[in-house]
C-alpha cells in the first residue's frame, strides 16, 4: 500500500491514487486516471484533515493517517467541497471520533447533513475566518461555484500553501505527487478545466480576485500533482481562461442554423443582413459542421443566441439538442435568446426549443417565427421584423 508524503513540515499528502479510473462521475474521460487528495495539517495543539476521499478507498487512506496519528484523535476536518469523491470518508472520521470538528461553508453543512444523514459538529467559516492548530494557522476563503455552491478554499498562513480542492486540479495520476518529479500535463489540467471549472468563469474571476496578493508557495489541489513549483502558472492559467468577455464594439449575435432543404438558412441570411443593418454583428454556425470548441468559445463572446431549426419527426434534430446542451459547458455572455425556423408537415420545433432555452435561464427577445416550406416575401418581412426585435433588445442590453 501507498505511504504518505511530506509536503512541508507539520503538512502530508494523506491521498489516494486511482490510476485506472476511465471516467470521472460516469461523464468526463480520465485517460491518465486520478487521485483524490487529502493533506494532513499538525499543529502543536490540534490536527486537523483538508478533505477526506471517496469512500471505496478509505482504508487506504486511513492506514496514510495512521502514520502520523490516531484517527480518533483527529480534532478538524475542513469540508473544502462535499462531493463525494472528497467527504466520502467523513462518516467514517465521525464514526471514530464522533466529536470531530467539521469545518465548512453553509451550502456545505447544508448538503453534508443530506449526504451523511447524520449529526456532526459543524463550524461555519466566513471569508477570512481562522482556525489556530498550534503553530499552524488555517484560514478560510468562500469561493462559491468552483465548482459547487459549497466550495471554499483552505490557506495555511505559516507556509502559504493554498488547499483550493477541484480549482487548479486535474485529472491526472503520475507516480510521483509534486509537478517538478513528472512530466507535463497541461493536456490534463486544461481539459479537466474545461469539463469542471469552465461553467463557472465569473466565480473563478470573484475567487482570483480574492487570492489577489496571497503569497502562495505551493497549489495544493484535489485531484492530481500538487504544484509545487507551477503555482503561480496554475493560477495565471484560470486567470487568462476566465478573462471578462471582451466589451466595446458592435454587438455581437451568434447564430447557430441547421437547415435541411435550405429554407431556415434562407431565412437566416434575411436575418442576419437585418441584423447587420441594426447595428449587431453576425456570427453564423452551421450545427452540422462545427466544432464544439468554436462554438462553446461564442457563446462566451455573444450577446445574443439565435437559433434556426427545422422540424424532423415532429421534433428538433439531435444537433440542435446538442447544441443547446453545450450551453451549460460554459458561462455564456449573455442570455438573451431567440428562435426562428422552417417545417413541411409540422413546426413543433421552434417552440421546443423556446421552452428549453427559457429552461436555462435566457431571455427570450423575440416571438418565434416558424414557416412551412419555402418563405414567401411577406414570411421574409416578418423575418426581418423579427431581427429589428432582436436587435433592439441586444442595443437596449448594452
Ligand atoms: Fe473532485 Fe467536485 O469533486
Amino acid at each position: 500500500m501507498d505511504k504518505s508524503i511530506r509536503v512541508v513540515e507539520g503538512v502530508h499528502w494523506v491521498g489516494v491514487r486511482h490510476p485506472d479510473l476511465r471516467v470521472f462521475d460516469d461523464l468526463f474521460p480520465t485517460r491518465n486516471g486520478t487521485t483524490y487528495n487529502s493533506y494532513l495539517i499538525e499543529g502543536t495543539e490540534k490536527t486537523a484533515l483538508i478533505d477526506t476521499v471517496k469512500e471505496p478507498f478509505a482504508e487506504e487512506f486511513f492506514s496514510k493517517v495512521s502514520e502520523h496519528i490516531d484517527p480518533t484523535k483527529i480534532d478538524i476536518v475542513v469540508v473544502n467541497h462535499t462531493e463525494p469523491d472528497h467527504s466520502g470518508a467523513v462518516a467514517q472520521v465521525l464514526d471514530k471520533n464522533p466529536d470531530v470538528q467539521i469545518y465548512c461553508s453553509k451550502a456545505a453543512e447544508n448538503f453534508l447533513k443530506q449526504l451523511l444523514n447524520r449529526s456532526f459538529n459543524a463550524v461555519i467559516v466566513n471569508d477570512g475566518d481562522e482556525v489556530d492548530l498550534g503553530g499552524k494557522t488555517l484560514r478560510f476563503i468562500i469561493t462559491p461555484y468552483l465548482h459547487w455552491p459549497d466550495t471554499i478554499f483552505t490557506y495555511l498562513v505559516e507556509e502559504e500553501l493554498l488547499f483550493p480542492c477541484d480549482a487548479f486540479g486535474a485529472h491526472y495520476c503520475p507516480d510521483k505527487l509534486f509537478d517538478d518529479e513528472i512530466n507535463e500535463f497541461y493536456a490534463d489540467f486544461h481539459f479537466y478545466f474545461d469539463c469542471i471549472v469552465r461553467p463557472f468563469k465569473d466565480k473563478v474571476r470573484d475567487a482570483l480576485k480574492k487570492c489577489e496578493g496571497l503569497p502562495i508557495k505551493m497549489v495544493c489541489p484535489s485531484h492530481g500533482p500538487i504544484r509545487r513549483s507551477s503555482g503561480q502558472f496554475a493560477i495565471e492559467s484560470y486567470a487568462r481562461w476566465c478573462a471578462a468577455p471582451s466589451s466595446g464594439g458592435r454587438p455581437k449575435a451568434l447564430m447557430a442554423v441547421l437547415s435541411s432543404h435550405g429554407n431556415t438558412r434562407d431565412m437566416a441570411n434575411v436575418i442576419a443582413t437585418e441584423l447587420k443593418a441594426q447595428g449587431v454583428d453576425v456570427e453564423m454556425f452551421a450545427l452540422s459542421e462545427m466544432r464544439d470548441d468554436d462554438y462553446r468559445d461564442a457563446l462566451e463572446q455573444a450577446d445574443v443566441l439565435l437559433i434556426g431549426t427545422p422540424t424532423i419527426q415532429r421534433d428538433a434534430p439531435p444537433h440542435v439538442w446538442h447544441a443547446l446542451a453545450l450551453i451549460s459547458s460554459v458561462t455564456p455572455k449573455a442570455k438573451l435568446g431567440a428562435v426562428f425556423g422552417s417545417f413541411g408537415w409540422s413546426g413543433e420545433a421552434v417552440k421546443m426549443v423556446e421552452q428549453r432555452l427559457t429552461g436555462l435561464k435566457y431571455k427570450l427577445v423575440a416571438d418565434g417565427i416558424s414557416f412551412r416550406f419555402t418563405p414567401t416575401m411577406e414570411n421574409m418581412d416578418v423575418c426581418r421584423s423579427f431581427a429589428e426585435q432582436v436587435a433592439a433588445a441586444v442595443l437596449t442590453e448594452e
